[in-house]
Order: C-alpha cells, then structure tokens, then sequence
C-alpha cells in the first residue's frame, strides 16, 4: 500500500503546485452544462491530466474515474478517483482553498486517500488499517458530544436551483442547533476537517465520488463516522453524506430526519 501511497502524495504535490503556479494568473472558464455554476478552468484540466498520466503510467492496470474525463474502466480490483480540484469556484475567483483529492480503491472499498491543499501546504492521508495523518502527524477527530457546542460544514451542490432538494432546509435547521455552521466549498477539505478536529461534523447532497472518496478514508482512519442521512453505510457513488466525529451522529441524523429536503 506504502507504493501507492506514495505515488498519490508525489503527484497530488505536483499539481499543487501547478496549481499555486496559475492562482493569480487569468483562466480560461468553461461551463460544464446550462447551469452557468457548474464550471471548469485549464488548470483543472491540465491537472487531472498530469496526475492521469502518471498513475497511467506508474500502475498501467489500474482503472481510473476523474471528475473531468480522462479516467477508463476495465474492470480492475483497483480504481483510482480523482479530483484534480475540488474547490473549482473558489480557485476561479483566487480565494485560497482548494485541494487535490486522490482516492484508491481496491474491490470497490477505498483503501488510501490523499488531500493536498496547496496553499495552506497541509496534506491529509490515511490507509484503511494504517491511520490518518496531516503533514505526517497523527489526527484524530474531535471529542464534541453535543450539537449545540459543534461546529460542523456543509455545501450547496450546482443544481441548487433546479430541485427542491436544495440542502436549504437543512441547512436553516442545523444553523439554528450548532454553535457555527460553515460553508468553504470544498468537501474533501471540511472532511478532512473533521478528521483533524476542526470540524465535528459535515453533511451534503449530490457530491461525486471524487469530492469525498479520499477525504472518506481519512475521516474513518481518524476515528469519525460516515453514513447516508438514514444511518446507512456510506455509498460513496450515493446521493447524501453525513459525517462526524461519531458522538453527534445520531443528533445530525435526527435534524437531516426533521427537514423537508
Ligand atoms: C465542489 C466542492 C463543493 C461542493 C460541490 C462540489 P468542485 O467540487 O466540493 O464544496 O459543495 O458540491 O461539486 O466542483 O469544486 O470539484
Ligand atoms: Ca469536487
Ligand atoms: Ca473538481
């Protein structure tokens, strides 16, 4: 696992850096759909190309899904998912936080996730069975019980205005019962987030399996707890995410069970 480990840090440091390279430079923005909210920039992609190649290169047998398209899919026991940044709407307007997010699965569980956040120079990882560190140092999520003294993170997906289930009443409902709610608009970061104790909790809908496969991993290896809105297991490929530090799960639980989202 340390070899796969490994290549994902070398290479997400990489396109960090590429990344910090273009920040204050001008960018080419394209719309991923009608929706003038879904978007993507040159940096985005040259990214998921450099980090694409690589693992291509490096591990030739291993399947790869990237949010812009270059992955392929031959039915391998090892996946790699790739974000090459989440965080696309803050990076277009210069504000300082996003990250690359790279995840590894092998037989459909993710085993190794990688988040570099470049301009904060912090890097998240964690091994199923190995830990979670940041900037090899050990994390572990909070130790919060209740609600009321929690701090937790959400996001607003790009179809905020297309469904009814536009995370608006959950988020009116958990903003009244939490000590702050915050939205920073990269989730592999508020995850990775809880891993570190910063953030008790997160919850979101419509998130790809690139914005939280890696930062999933990490959260789990630092001691929290994941699941869908009805305390299912996670299903990173699902619609909902709830995470936490594990004691405010069943609190989080029952605000996402009394919203009409
Ligand atoms: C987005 C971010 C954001 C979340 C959106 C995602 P992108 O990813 O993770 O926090 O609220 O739903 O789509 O588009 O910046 O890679
Ligand atoms: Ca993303
Ligand atoms: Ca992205």
């Amino acid at each position: 696992m340390r070899d796969y480990t490994q290549a994902a840090i070398e290479i997400a440091k990489e396109a960090g850096a590429l990344q910090m390279d273009r920040l204050h430079k001008q960018k080419t923005i394209s719309y991923k759909d009608q929706n003038k909210f879904n978007i993507v920039t040159e940096v985005d992609k040259a990214c998921e190309k450099l980090i694409c190649d690589y693992l291509k290169d490096k591990f030739p047998s291993h399947d790869i899904l990237a949010e812009e398209g270059s992955g392929f899919d031959t039915k391998s026991d090892w996946l790699w998912i790739i974000d090459p940044i989440d965080g696309t709407v803050n990076y277009a307007h210069g504000y300082p936080l996003f990250s690359v997010s790279i995840g590894l699965l092998h037989k459909g569980k993710v085993v190794v996730g990688v988040v570099y956040e470049p301009n904060l120079d912090e890097l998240f990882v964690g091994e199923r069975g190995g830990g979670a560190v940041l900037n090899d140092k050990p994390i572990r999520v909070s130790k919060n019980k209740a609600l009321d003294g929690s701090m937790i993170a959400t996001g607003f997906a790009y179809n905020v205005n297309e469904t009814r289930l536009n995370n608006i009443d959950h988020f009116n409902n958990f903003i009244l019962k939490c000590h702050a709610v915050r939205r920073d608009g990269v989730a592999s970061t508020d995850l990775c987030y809880i891993a570190c104790g910063r953030f008790d909790g997160f919850w979101e809908l419509f998130l790809k399996p690139w914005d939280i496969a890696a930062a999933s991993v990490i959260v789990e290896e630092a001691g929290g707890k994941l699941s869908m809105f009805d305390g299912r297991p996670l299903d990173i490929f699902g619609n909902e995410i709830v995470a936490n530090n594990g004691l405010i799960h069943e609190e989080m639980l029952q605000i996402l069970k009394s919203s009409d989202d």
